[in-house]
């Protein structure tokens, strides 16, 4: 027998794992039995009508960075869904907040549980809720490519619940065994059992919506398991560390998803002689999306996952960040004391009915400052998106919005903004709302060119084909050998 590899993961366990499982009967035995609830989950609000067709996905075979991944077909219902964590870190420390200094926890500290279990409950409950989202979209794959990159991004949320349930089944007891159920009881956009967060209760009608949702969303989740990367409680830690190294692919998807379309419709303008990008109904005619919608789409996408940034000012951020339990965005390369009880930081802020910066507690502002490192990260996508629009010499520049802007937790919840940061009142909201926001007839637009093409190395006209395929394979690969539930 070969030695496996430093950091392989055991396939011999139902269970795929790199943290000896095995020799941990307990903790096997309870994540055996949350299994078969998770597959009649994955059943029912997965992918919907493509459980056994064969999809050319990867799967983590080694938390090595230089080699962690297989790629092979696979039913999706058979993806090896395992629990991975990076290694551990010798000598690892809490590095921020009132025990700083301290040697990192391996086990939950009593005084932080009910903490650390609500944010492992929360991150856990955003990864279903997209697969729950995202169900509907395989029908109307712009291409097979597309298509392998929806239900990649769809088994590896999938992972990443099993990775939130095993820190609930390892180190909460009895009530991580009962949130361990709640994460499979609650739907997306269900009335009577709504997932925790807004943005995911959303409808992610589209294509577009997928590719925007990917881009602004899942970036969110990339902030937050980098805050949670940080944790002084080192299970949580690891367990983040090796879902961002998956994460990494599901912001590519929404980058070039976006990039691609707006590549698409440049293309069809020039080609037919097109300058004005708000020439709508003459953009539309060529079965492209028109910029200032897709600009709509990022006004909207953008504002629902600012929201899940939380108040500007929160106590509870500021006790997770005192007691060690989520830091912040590249905690250890900032150079400062990481106590933070002296400090300030400029905070956006609604005073006598006009936004301005005030200097915060920075303990209290720590959700602000996640949020402000997060649209840094959007702004260098939609620079790449723009130079696309710019090499194809097209007037148009995509924006964000200011923080403000259609929002619905914070600082700017009550008030009405426009997109170039203006007051509005009621009605000039009203008004106005449509040119900012999608609108039905921008939904129904694109609906409309949301037709199914799996034929191998086609592309839907409105999505130009991508520049490299997955894993070294062509455009024209068969990413997807479809099967018809
Ligand atoms: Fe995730
Ligand atoms: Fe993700």
């Amino acid at each position: 027998m070969t030695t496996p590899p430093a950091g392989a993961v055991d396939y011999s366990t139902k269970i795929p794992n790199n943290i000896n499982l095995a020799d941990d009967a307990r903790v096997l035995k309870a994540l055996e039995q949350w299994h078969p609830g998770y597959i009649d989950w994955w059943m029912t609000m997965g992918p919907e009508g493509f459980q056994t067709s064969d999809v050319y996905l990867r799967t983590a075979i080694s938390i090595d960075p230089k080699g962690w991944a297989k790629f092979d077909y696979v039913k999706m219902p058979e993806y090896r869904w395992g629990i991975l964590l990076a290694p551990q870190e010798e000598n690892r420390l809490v590095n921020f907040g009132a025990s700083k200094g301290e040697k990192a926890w391996q086990d939950v500290p009593g005084e932080h549980r009910a903490a650390l279990r609500r944010l492992v409950v929360i991150q856990g409950d955003t990864e279903p809720a997209s697969v729950e989202q995202q169900r509907h979209l395989g029908a109307t794959a712009p291409s097979l490519y597309d298509m392998r990159n929806l239900f990649q991004v769809n088994v590896e949320e999938g992972r990443h619940l099993w990775a939130m349930v095993y820190l609930l089944h390892k180190y909460f007891g009895k009530d991580g065994r009962e949130e361990a159920e709640g994460l499979l009881q609650r739907r997306s956009g269900d009335a009577d059992k709504p997932r925790m967060l807004g943005a995911f209760n959303e409808a992610t009608p589209d294509w577009l919506s997928f590719f925007m949702f990917t881009f602004f969303t899942d970036r969110d989740g990339k902030m937050q398991l980098e805050s949670l990367a940080q944790s002084g409680f080192d299970p949580m830690s690891r367990t983040c560390r090796f879902m961002l190294t998956e994460e990494a692919h599901h912001m590519f998807v929404g980058e070039t998803g976006v990039s691609r379309t707006i590549e698409r419709t440049c293309e069809a303008m020039k080609a037919a002689g097109i300058e004005d990008p708000f020439d709508i109904a003459k953009v539309r005619a060529l079965g492209v999306i028109d910029l200032p919608t897709i600009q709509k789409k990022a006004n909207l996408h953008y504002s629902l996952s600012l929201d899940l940034f939380g108040s500007e000012i929160s106590t509870n951020a500021a006790n997770f960040y005192n007691g060690g339990l989520k830091g912040r965005f590249m905690e250890t390369k900032i150079d400062d004391d990481h106590v933070l009880t002296n400090a300030t930081y400029p905070v956006l802020k609604l005073v006598d009915g006009q936004i301005k910066t005030v200097d915060e507690p920075a303990l209290t502002a720590i959700n602000m400052r996640l949020r402000d490192d997060y649209s840094k990260d959007c702004q260098g996508g939609v620079n790449r998106w723009n130079k696309v629009i710019e090499k194809a010499g097209i007037k148009f520049e995509l924006k964000l919005p200011p923080v403000a802007f259609h929002r619905h937790i914070g600082e700017f919840k009550d008030v009405k903004v426009s997109p170039d940061g203006k007051l509005l009142s009621e009605t000039e909201w009203i008004k106005n709302r449509d040119k900012w926001l999608p609108s039905k007839d921008d939904g129904d637009f694109i609906a409309s060119l949301m037709q199914a093409c799996w034929e191998r190395g086609k592309y839907a006209g409105w999505l130009a084909a991508p520049k490299v395929g997955i894993d070294n394979k062509g455009g024209d690969f068969e990413y997807v050998k479809i099967h018809r539930a």
